[in-house]
């Protein structure tokens, strides 16, 4: 809605130009915002302030102009000048009605796709072999998982990149590990648990010298395309995923093994951009090491930043992998954005990479590189979120408590659910509690990570959440029709209406702000002042009372089909089931 009123000014603003009442270099962002109080209309913008100037106008006069020469609109009934030059925008009720009957039984729930689709990459989740899924790749999975639903609906071109770290000198002392394990324990080997197994195979490389020159020899092979090695690399990266795997089935995350575009994929590129590096005279040697001075990047000596893509033994590096992957993103798919959904730390990182692939002309105008960074997962005392032993909380644990807590949470609220179908109720209520307590933050700031918090039918909840889509569904059920039967017309005639079917075409606005910033955030807060707004609405505008009349009857049911259809797009484009009954 916002869209379309600054749509109609951008005409209006062209209009302007051809009668030279603007100059024709004018080139003012058209700003539309909400309004705060109802009396001055639904949404107001300050064009004609901004335009004041250039113009040589009073902004008042110049309000009168721009008003008179807005292309006629369905979506406007009146406009008001007010105060210094404000121009008010009062939506018609019409229109803002037959908007919501097209939201009821909509699958898109009435939003349009993008004009232009893209080609966005989404790199997300990124675990490492032989490692287990620790907090921040959770954080990255979901906020990484809603944002790539969100563009995929968009319809954009989304690709998946799983950049897992598969890649790097410890593979030698794993493959020396697994080889060592196998030729040991056969029978009963068990990787279940990669802590240990990372864990243990960094013990025997440090305590054992035979040990460390076979893993050491290893690298060497398994860099060399050596048949043996590559055998068993693939067995640690292939273990290690099937156990991401499980934990992305749970989640109902849209990641599969179809989508891993790990580091070592981009492996045999690294030579290549580390040459042409240097070629360019981007890169100098500097004692042994190839590195790329960044005078954007101070050191602590204050002279330009090294940074080193090749060190003195030849290995390559983290930021050279990330160099050669914008290269390799860029040359195969053309993408026109990347998105990395990455840890706040390593934002420094980012920019040094991408500045190099920038100067190096691998990226160009053409591709934006946005780091959608994320802050930590915190412990209730303030610290990084830890076991009480001070270990990494697994992620497969953290979904098995978060379950058995669901299970409790439900099973109190009705004690007739019971077996299978409060497993399945539960399950789905603690794959929202764990992915909507991560959500519904801006992800830009670090967050305490609450068990009750996230499991409490109060407050920006899911378990709320749930509970405002089944409550409709419910009370579809008590007036004994289906959404799809309902075809009266929708009449908007108490305030509790109006405000609700105010919030409900806002739903494109959300969407297309988780879409163009990567902040799901935008997406739980929408939700949540909708469901706001429905519980408002139905307290004041009853449905399956006698005195109702017919047609009321039919057109609130109408409003309610589409706050429970919105509530499920909105919730599924989080990655988010919902329930019929809870
Ligand atoms: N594997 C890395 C980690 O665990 C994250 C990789 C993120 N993606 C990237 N292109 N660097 O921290």
């Amino acid at each position: 809605m916002k869209e379309q009123i600054q749509q109609l000014l951008e005409q209006t603003v062209s209009r302007l130009k051809d009668q030279a009442i603007i100059p024709s270099d004018a080139a003012p962002r058209v700003q539309v915002d909400r309004t705060k109080d109802k009396s001055h209309g639904d949404l107001a913008t300050n064009l004609a302030m901004m335009l004041a100037k250039p113009a040589k106008k009073n902004p008042r006069e110049l309000a009168g102009l721009i008003i008179d020469n807005l292309p006629a609109s369905e979506l406007v009934a009146k406009t008001e000048i007010a105060g210094p030059g404000f121009i008010n925008f009062f939506l018609d009720s019409r229109w803002l009605a037959k908007q919501i009957e097209a939201m009821a039984d909509d699958s898109r729930a009435n939003v349009a796709p993008a004009a232009q689709p893209q080609t966005i990459i989404t790199d997300y989740s990124a675990p490492n072999v032989a490692k287990e899924m620790a907090v921040h790749h959770i954080r990255s999975t979901v906020i990484g998982d809603a944002v790539t639903r969100t563009l995929e609906f968009m319809g954009h071109k989304v690709i998946r990149a799983n950049h897992i770290g598969d890649w790097g000198t410890q593979f030698g002392m794993l493959i020396a590990y697994l080889e060592k394990m196998e030729n040991e324990s056969a029978a009963d080997m068990d990787l279940s648990d990669l802590e240990a197994f990372y864990r243990e195979a960094k013990k025997c490389y440090d305590e054992d010298e035979a040990f460390a020159e076979r893993a050491r020899n290893y690298v060497v092979k398994l860099q060399g395309g050596d048949e043996y090695c590559n055998r068993m690399w693939r067995k640690l990266v292939d273990i290690t995923m099937a156990q991401n795997q499980a934990i992305y089935d749970r989640l109902g995350v849209s990641l599969n093994n179809d989508h891993i575009a790990g580091e070592s994929l981009y492996n045999d590129l690294l030579p290549e951009v580390v040459s042409d590096l240097t070629q360019q005279g981007l890169a100098v040697e500097d004692a042994g090491a190839t590195v790329v001075f960044l005078d954007e990047f101070k050191g602590k000596d204050g002279n330009a930043m090294g940074v080193i893509i090749r060190k003195r033994d030849g290995g390559f590096l983290y930021t050279t992998t990330d160099i050669a992957a914008a290269k390799y993103r860029v040359d195969n798919y053309a993408a026109d954005r990347i998105l990395y959904f990455i840890d706040s730390r390593q934002a420094q990182h980012l920019q040094q990479a991408w500045l190099i692939a920038r100067k190096a002309g691998y990226l160009t105008d053409a591709t934006t590189t946005e780091h959608c960074a994320f802050g930590m997962m915190l412990g209730k005392d303030g610290k990084p979120f830890k076991t009480r032993s001070g270990g990494t909380v697994k992620l497969s644990e953290l979904l098995e408590e978060a379950h058995s807590r669901a299970v409790k949470l439900i099973g109190e609220k009705n004690p007739d659910l019971q077996g299978e179908a409060l497993e399945k109720i539960a399950h789905t209520v603690a794959m929202a509690a764990v992915k909507y307590s991560d959500l519904n933050k801006n992800r830009t700031t670090d967050y305490v990570f609450d068990w009750d918090n996230m499991l409490t039918f109060e407050g920006n909840t899911a378990p709320y959440m749930l509970y405002a889509f089944s409550r409709i569904q419910s009370i579809f059920r008590k007036a004994g029709v289906t959404a799809e039967q309902l075809n009266g017309e929708i009449v908007l005639s108490h305030d509790k209406e109006e405000a609700l079917a105010n919030k409900l075409v806002q739903f494109n606005d959300a969407v297309n702000g988780v879409a163009n910033k990567g902040m799901p955030h935008l997406m739980c807060t929408y939700l949540f002042e909708l469901a706001g707004a429905f519980m408002s609405f139905y307290e004041a505008c009853p449905i399956n009372k006698d005195d109702v009349s017919a047609q009321d009857k039919a057109s609130r049911l109408r409003l309610c089909a589409a706050t429970a259809n919105t509530l499920k797009v909105g919730l599924s484009l989080l990655g988010i089931d919902t329930l019929e009954r809870m």
